[in-house]
């Protein structure tokens, strides 16, 4: 099987080279500090060891597993690979000497990833002599478990880049969908009105968090409600992928931060990892949400149509076709349906409706509907 590379081991480099090691790939896993790679072999380790208890593999596929894995911090183990996946630390000027580096050392049809989740693919690709081979492969968290991987051609990437890495991610059995290079490619952009747009309804005394975080679980069938969520993720790791969304966006206040996470940040309430976010982890005792169906529809209501004018105005921006945007958000976030099938579903036209009545109520360009809509409805047309 071809080798593949992994650059930098901490949480998604570990994850990616256990996917490529079970899909039957030799692996080179490189970190410049040997703490993380023996965290890494120790995180491996106890994973398979898990999958082998579970009977999901045996102790021989958990040996041959591990045994086509090297873990280095030689950076020159990475030569003679056909994909290099980089996943080191999120900081461009770092990644952009790393990929000069890596193309110093690897074969000349090799193809280079990053797995950034907000810089954009251009800017890393244009560290490279040959900028064409680099691309964006974006797995998501925990990597072995999520499905969705966003394939992010750069301007520079060839047809050919494209259709390789595509190819060798797709026989892992995960689902691509194809994303251009802009912020928060699909799913980060997306979903940022999930948590602003429930902050908002928050700050203005509308509901607290166990009645926001009830609505969208019990009559929006999402998952785990915004705030839980929020915890989950991390306040720290959610809200600096909102401000470099919204900065990134060139300051549209549609991608505006909230203070509240902010606040929350800054106090160390980051969620489930420290004990303390929006809930209380430290007891077992959660505050009851106030189920009055009439409230928790205006709230569902509020946040779908704010997703879905958000997911209509990336289709209209093409930054993926509709399917592949409705895959994103079911697959890369557990949404229980595409949101512009459920813009079919629910009304365009109520859709529209919905967010007029909130730029009229509120003034604010955060409301302001995709254009799409409004075309849409003039030609009588749905998503599907
Ligand atoms: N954590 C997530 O949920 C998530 C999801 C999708 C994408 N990402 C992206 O993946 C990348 C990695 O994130 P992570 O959460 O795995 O980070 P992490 O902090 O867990 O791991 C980063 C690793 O990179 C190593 N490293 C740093 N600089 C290096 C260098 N110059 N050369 C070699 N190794 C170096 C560090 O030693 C560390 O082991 C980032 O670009 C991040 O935006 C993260």
């Amino acid at each position: 099987m071809k080798k593949i590379s992994i650059v930098g081991s901490g949480t998604m480099g570990t994850g990616i080279a256990q996917i490529a090691a079970t899909y039957g790939h030799e692996v080179c896993l490189y970190d410049s500090s040997n703490e993380a790679i023996k965290n890494s072999k120790h995180k491996i380790e106890k994973i398979l060891n898990r999958l082998v208890e579970k009977e999901r593999i045996s102790q021989q596929e958990k040996e041959n597993i591990n045994s086509r894995i090297n873990f280095t911090t030689d950076l020159e183990d990475i030569q003679e690979s056909v994909l290099v996946i980089e996943a080191i630390i999120e900081d461009l000027n770092i990644k952009q000497d790393l990929f000069s580096k890596i193309e110093r050392i690897i074969d000349k049809d090799c193809i280079i990833a990053s797995n950034t989740s907000s810089l954009s693919i251009a800017s890393i690709a244009a560290a490279c002599k040959k900028s064409g081979r680099v691309i964006g492969i974006h797995f998501f968290n925990p990597a072995p478990l999520m499905p969705l991987v966003e394939i992010i051609p750069a301007v520079q990437t060839t047809t050919e880049t494209l259709n390789t890495a595509r190819s060798i991610i797709d026989s892992w059995n995960k689902i691509t969908v194809i994303a251009k290079d802009t912020p928060g490619f699909i799913v980060n952009r997306v979903a940022r009105p999930f948590y602003g747009e429930s902050l908002r309804i928050y700050e203005e005394g509308i509901a607290d968090f166990a009645t926001i975080d009830w609505a969208m679980r019990e009559i929006g069938g999402f998952r785990m409600g915004p705030f839980e969520l929020m915890d989950y993720i991390g306040n720290d790791v959610n809200y600096m992928v909102t401000e470099t969304v919204f900065t990134t966006f060139y300051f549209d206040s549609r991608y505006k931060p909230s203070f509240t996470q902010k606040r929350m940040m800054e106090a160390g309430y980051l969620g489930r990892k420290s004990g303390k976010g929006y809930y209380d982890y430290t007891t077992e005792e959660r505050p009851l949400a106030n189920e009055d169906r009439d409230l928790g529809k205006i709230i569902l209501w509020r946040i779908l149509c704010m997703l879905i004018n958000e997911a209509a105005d990336a289709f209209f921006l093409k930054i993926a076709t509709k399917e592949d945007i409705d895959l994103a958000m079911t697959k890369g976030v557990n949404y229980p349906k595409g949101l512009l099938v459920w813009a079919d579903e629910i009304g365009i036209k109520n859709v529209l409706t919905q967010l007029e009545e909130l730029q009229a109520e509120y003034g604010e360009e955060r409301y302001r509907p995709s254009p799409i809509l409004r075309r849409m409805i003039k030609e009588n047309k749905t998503f599907y």
